[in-house]
């Protein structure tokens, strides 16, 4: 297959400066409302892009559990890659390609962990399994092979029953976000690309070439 000849048009809409809210949590909640009634799978998933202190990246796909005028929340581990890299550098950026809708957001900021009673309330309404694995599982470190992961499940599935507690290494961050961007897919690669930044207190509106 020739990847270079793989093309599709963007047709679907477009991004005007006159429908865009003057505030970008309200129009991340246009799109992300009209992500949800679309039908597409994963609405809510969105890649966590993290670095070390010296800025070696990394990236990976994260569920999106909240968002309000405070910011963005999501839930892993403290001591995996991610968590490691935010604790020594928490700028951050979270982006959801919503390809169906020929979409795609980047939010950048600065990541907070969420206070703990926050984690135990979001920890307590998860399946019991997910609750069990997050307790058992070192996230991104080397394990032997799979069976040693589900001895350590059964364990625990015995030793906690229906009501394991939040492990103090798992827990939520909140992105609080300084720059946004609303990109929409345009005819002729003549995309929308909508930015708002933050600039003392008000948020500024800029479109970029695409
Ligand atoms: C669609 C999707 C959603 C995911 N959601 C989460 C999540 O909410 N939290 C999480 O810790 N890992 C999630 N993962 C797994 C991560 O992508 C990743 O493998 C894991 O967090 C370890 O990343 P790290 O080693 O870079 O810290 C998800 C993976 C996929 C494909």
């Amino acid at each position: 297959m020739d990847l270079a000849a793989l093309r599709q048009e963007y047709m679907r809409a477009g991004l005007h400066e006159k429908d865009l809210a003057p505030d970008p949590f309200a129009q991340f909640g246009n799109w992300f409302d009209e992500a949800l009634q679309s039908g597409i799978a994963l609405p809510n998933a969105m890649t966590l892009a993290t670095a070390t202190k010296k800025g070696r990246p990394s990236a990976r796909a994260v569920l999106l559990k909240g968002f309000d005028a405070h910011g963005f929340v999501f839930y892993t581990h403290y001591r995996s890659r991610k968590g490691r890299e935010l604790e020594q550098n928490p700028q951050a950026m979270l982006l959801f390609c919503w390809e169906e809708l020929e979409r795609q957001v980047g939010i950048e900021g600065r990541v907070e962990r969420v206070p703990a009673a926050e984690s135990d309330r979001y920890f307590a309404s998860r399946p019991l399994g997910a609750r069990l694995s997050a307790i058992i599982s070192p996230q991104s470190e080397p394990v032997a092979n799979r069976e040693d992961l589900e001895t350590r499940l059964e364990e625990a599935a015995k030793r906690w029953r229906d009501a394991p507690p939040r492990p103090s290494h798992w827990g939520g961050y909140r992105l609080a976000p300084d720059r946004f961007e609303f990109w929409q897919g345009r005819r002729d690669r003549l995309h929308d690309r909508l930015c708002y930044r933050k600039s003392g207190g008000a948020w500024k509106i800029e479109r970029l070439a695409p």
